[in-house]
């Protein structure tokens, strides 16, 4: 088997999202060896079919807020590029393509079965062009998008077999690729948890690869690498992190519907029993974004297809997706028993994304919220100092504002999102926006308990 040099591969990236830039932004800056101090000469190529994507990196903007610009500005061995011509150099692929799911909530596998059919032509004519020069060392396609276990060797494996006519595995035979799966883990908008500093789960193809890849990533990885046993338990390991996340603040969304009912706070209950070393503390909210209100349908997917259905899951799921709804109901509620007039009042909601501090607005359940209650002819003044207003109009057809009108107090706030912008108002400032009337829903526990805040 000849495997890339370590140290001096060229490392190919595709797809330039939240995950894939931080990855290439942090194998570039890396120049020695986290566990052996050697030094690294390696060359990345990020690649992104969105042309506009390109060029926006290229003049170091990065409108996932992850990059800052002067960090782009001092990249020196990174070529970001929508050329595929530029990929024939790479001894490393990296795919870190979205994995979403379609309108019936089944895995949409379209763009991570697109990426591998570039990757399957791009080591074909990659094999072409060394076979002439006489070096070849078997390509190594690593997936980090978050599949159900199964898709890495499965489906992407035979679309690369096809596309290359390549065969994959092959250990004692130059004209082969191998692959391996290493879920990422970053959290976007977290400036504590960066990709360096999250353990990263590796796996690969065969024993020596599984080996090679795990170092690849070590070597740049602060917090140090597990290597899985297969590749299709490193798969399933990123998915059921996310599916247990779901359930466990399904748990607590269903808790805080029942204290509802019992004029009972939620967080006040979370606090208290917080003090016990074993509790854990999730809260209540929206759960949505393309990971932990996604991945759990990758899981349940495969299972339905090998006749399990599973049960905990799907509910956890349907606990979550109808949030929303219980939520606008309890802000009408609320607003009936003030007295407030419901028709054409202006709500002013903080927060659009589906997390905090992080611009991304994919799967945000807070426009379902907005669509609830748009449905009472409540007028909601939606502001989001993160979102691009564009592409919120664009993809929710709703106006986003950058900043809280001023000059201006409202009969009723929701605080759907805990961006720094928001939490970090003190009481002299959130006064700009209330009077002693406003009926304040704090959906993320932030307004200090002296304004009365409604807490679900
Ligand atoms: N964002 C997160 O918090 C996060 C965390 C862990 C894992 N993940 C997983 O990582 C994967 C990527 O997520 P993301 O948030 O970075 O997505 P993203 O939408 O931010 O980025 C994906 C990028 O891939 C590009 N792309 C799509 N098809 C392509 C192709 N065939 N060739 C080249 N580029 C292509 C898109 O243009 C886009 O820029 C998903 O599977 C996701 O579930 C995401």
């Amino acid at each position: 088997m000849l495997l890339p040099n370590k140290q001096n591969c060229t490392v190919c990236i595709i797809g330039l999202g939240y995950v894939g830039l931080p990855l290439a932004i942090a194998i570039s800056n890396c120049k020695k060896c986290i566990y052996s101090n050697e030094e690294l000469n390696r060359y990345v190529i990020g690649y992104d079919l969105n042309e506009n994507r390109i060029s926006e990196l290229n003049n170091s903007y990065d409108r996932t807020n992850e990059i800052k610009e002067v960090e782009l500005k001092n990249i020196n061995n990174l070529l970001f590029t929508s050329k595929t011509k530029d990929l024939f150099k790479a001894d490393v692929f990296i795919i870190t393509v979205p994995t979403p799911i379609d309108s019936a909530k089944s895995p949409d596998l379209s763009f991570i079965n697109n990426a591998s059919t570039l990757v399957g032509s791009i080591i074909k004519e990659r094999q072409n062009i060394l076979e002439e020069s006489n070096s070849i060392k078997s390509p190594i396609i690593i997936y980090e998008s978050t599949v159900y276990p199964g898709v890495t060797e499965e489906i992407c494996v035979p679309i690369i077999e096809r596309e290359s006519k390549i065969e994959y595995n092959l250990i004692h035979n130059n004209k082969t690729f191998f692959c391996g799966y290493s879920p990422e883990r970053i959290n976007p908008g977290d400036r504590d948890h960066t990709i360096i500093d999250i353990k990263k789960v590796t796996s690969g193809s065969n024993r020596e690869v599984s080996i090679w890849i795990n170092e690849f990533y070590g070597s740049f990885i602060k917090a140090g690498t597990f290597m899985a046993s297969s590749i299709k338990v490193a798969e399933a390991s990123k998915v059921i992190e996310n599916t247990q996340r779901d359930i466990n603040i399904a748990l607590i969304n269903e808790l805080s519907i029942i204290f509802k009912m019992m004029n009972i706070d939620t967080h006040d209950v979370l606090e208290a029993a917080s003090t016990k070393w074993n509790f854990q503390n999730f809260k209540p909210g929206l759960v949505g974004g393309h990971c932990i209100g996604v991945d759990p349908y990758y899981l349940t997917h495969k299972a339905q297809s090998l006749g399990y259905h599973p049960e905990m899951v799907l509910a956890g799921r349907r606990i979550n997706d109808k949030m929303d709804k219980w939520i606008a109901d309890q802000l009408i509620l609320e607003m009936i028993r003030k007295g407030l007039t419901i028709n054409g009042t202006e709500i002013l909601v903080l927060g659009f994304t589906f997390k905090e501090n992080c611009p991304d607005v994919r799967n945000t359940r807070v426009a379902n919220l907005i669509i609830s209650l748009s449905k009472y002819n409540l007028k909601p003044i939606i502001v989001d100092p993160l979102v691009d207003p564009i592409l919120a109009f664009k993809e929710y057809k709703v106006e986003v504002n950058k900043e809280i009108p001023t000059h201006k107090k409202y009969p009723v706030i929701l605080i759907a999102v805990a961006h720094e912008q928001f939490s970090c108002l003190e009481i002299k400032e959130w006064q700009e926006y209330v009077d002693k009337d406003t009926l304040i829903l704090d959906l993320k526990g932030i307004v200090p308990k002296s304004m009365n805040p409604i807490r679900i």
